[in-house]
């Protein structure tokens, strides 16, 4: 009996000691961590896969099979298993990778045989920026910043989305803003250096600026809001900016109240941390109320924050619509010009390249492609969706060629006194065809058909 219990407790004892000695050991037939040295190279013990990576079934999409050069638009929506392949270039992929964005993103996959070398990236997707989501359900922002586009060194982008009488909250930055509403409606409202104010409802399509250090706010109306604002500075956070609630926060009880004249008890219960984002008091419908003017009155109307650009008709063209919004027409924003550009399926923002600006994009609506050609002879052709943001640096050449189904609808902002581009069609067409003949080595017939009017979108 005593014999049996020491043997029970012995065995007991050596299963704890081998318990803490490997806490991790999960099972008795553990493999070690590493292998042993028979597997370096040449050893006799080696053996080989017999996997044929050769006998992979694959389907093409319409017009897999072209020259490269062509570069037509490879849609593999309707492809199961789409494989990096054109004209006789490229190969079948047997491993990893990620089908969904090889089918978002073909032109990547499959590059058209015209690409060359390495560009600047020209695209970053607002899906892969993180969201800072507003409180109680009041909204949330996303942001695009040299941090992610290393090359939009003169733009940044900030989506922000509004419920129903969320705020941002009053703030300033250094950057300039300027802003259009893609859905929903807001009102805005800022003071300037003088004491003039200004407050003004704007909605789907409209624009706003505020200048550099001009506090603001935002409260989307009864139907919420969202809205793309633009920086003009690439480094720009929306992380960074000047809070009412911090600088009430940042400054000593006793200097605010002398500085606002009320007792130091006054600010007891003022928010210790940032809103950013958040739920408020429904604005009164009537803007009247709100309309708060001081001595030096409002800003006057030349000077406006706010252009109701959804009022202003876009101009019909081939194969699509443009309209443009630059100081020339909303003055305040000076900086900041942007084309509102609408193309037809089929159609195409023809090739042509900013002499003055950078230009940021952004992808309202539908799916399209742009070939960014950076001299000497580097090319990149990237494929947008609704909701990414592309960068095309000055003076380097780019087309946006709608590649779905439905009107495809972007945003070209430029950081311009005026919006500017010079056609690559019309420049040929406007050069002596023996100039051009001798260089490109077009026929008689070809050249005879060039244009001298800038199209701005073919269809
Ligand atoms: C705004 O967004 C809602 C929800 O997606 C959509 O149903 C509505 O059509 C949009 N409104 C406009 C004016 O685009
Ligand atoms: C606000 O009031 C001023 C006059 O004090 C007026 O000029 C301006 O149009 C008003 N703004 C709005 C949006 O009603
Ligand atoms: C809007 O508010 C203003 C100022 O309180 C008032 O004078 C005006 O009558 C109101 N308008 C309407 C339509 O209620
Ligand atoms: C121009 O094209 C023709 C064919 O149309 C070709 O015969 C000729 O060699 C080309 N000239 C040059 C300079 O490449
Ligand atoms: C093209 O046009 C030029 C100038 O009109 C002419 O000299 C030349 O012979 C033409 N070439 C051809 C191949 O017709």
């Amino acid at each position: 009996m005593i014999w049996t219990q020491c043997i029970t407790t012995t065995l007991l004892l050596s299963s704890i000691k081998a318990a803490l000695a490997a806490p991790a050991a999960p099972s008795a037939a553990t493999n070690p961590l590493r292998g042993d040295e028979n597997l370096i190279g040449y050893s006799s013990t080696n053996t080989i896969s017999n996997e044929n990576t050769e006998t992979i079934s694959y389907q093409l999409a319409p017009g897999q099979t072209e020259a490269a050069i062509v570069g037509l638009y490879l849609d593999f929506d309707d492809v199961e298993d789409p494989q990096p392949l054109r004209g006789d270039k490229g190969g079948t992929n047997p491993g990893p990778r990620n089908t969904e964005m090889n089918k978002m993103y073909s032109d990547k996959y499959a590059p058209p045989g015209t690409d060359s070398g390495a560009t600047v990236n020209a695209q970053w997707p607002l899906a892969l920026s993180g969201m800072i989501l507003g409180k109680e359900k009041s909204g949330w922002s996303r942001q695009q910043n040299q941090d992610v586009l290393p090359a939009a060194t003169e733009m940044a982008g900030v989506n922000m989305r509004l419920e129903a009488a969320g705020y941002r909250e009053l703030h300033w930055h250094v950057a300039a803003e300027w802003a259009i509403v893609l859905n929903g409606s807001c009102r805005i409202q800022a003071v300037n250096d003088n004491g003039q104010t200004f407050i003004d409802d704007v909605g789907k399509g409209d624009v706003w600026f505020f200048p550099p250090g001009i506090p603001h706010s935002i409260q989307a109306l009864e139907n919420g809001v969202e809205f793309m604002l633009v920086f003009d500075d690439g480094s720009f956070s929306e992380t960074n900016t000047f809070l009412a609630t911090e600088i009430f926060a940042h400054n000593p009880r006793d200097v605010l109240s002398k500085d606002l004249s009320v007792p130091v008890s006054a600010f007891q219960n003022i928010p210790q941390d940032q809103l950013f984002i958040f739920p408020g008091t429904p604005a009164p419908t009537n803007i009247s109320i709100q309309n708060i003017t001081g001595p030096a009155g409002s800003i006057p109307q030349p000077q406006s924050y706010s252009y109701h650009f959804s009022s202003q008709p876009a101009q019909q063209l081939e194969g699509g619509s443009v309209k443009i919004v630059d100081p020339l027409s909303f003055p305040i924003a000076s900086g900041f010009s942007a084309a509102l550009v609408t193309i037809n399926p089929g159609g195409m923002r023809e090739i042509h390249w900013h002499p003055s600006s950078d230009e940021w994009t952004f992808f309202i609506q539908g799916r399209g492609r742009a070939t960014l050609f950076t001299p000497p002879s580097k090319a990149t052709t990237f494929d947008y969706l609704a909701g990414d943001v592309a960068y095309f640096p000055k003076s380097n050449s780019h087309y946006i060629e709608n590649t779905g189904v439905e009107e495809l609808i972007v945003l070209e902002v430029l950081k311009a006194d005026h919006y500017s581009d010079v056609s690559l069609a019309q420049w040929i067409g406007l050069t002596s065809k023996q100039i051009v003949q001798d260089t490109l080595n077009l026929s008689n017939e070809t050249l005879s058909q060039m244009t001298t009017e800038k199209k701005i979108v073919v269809s």
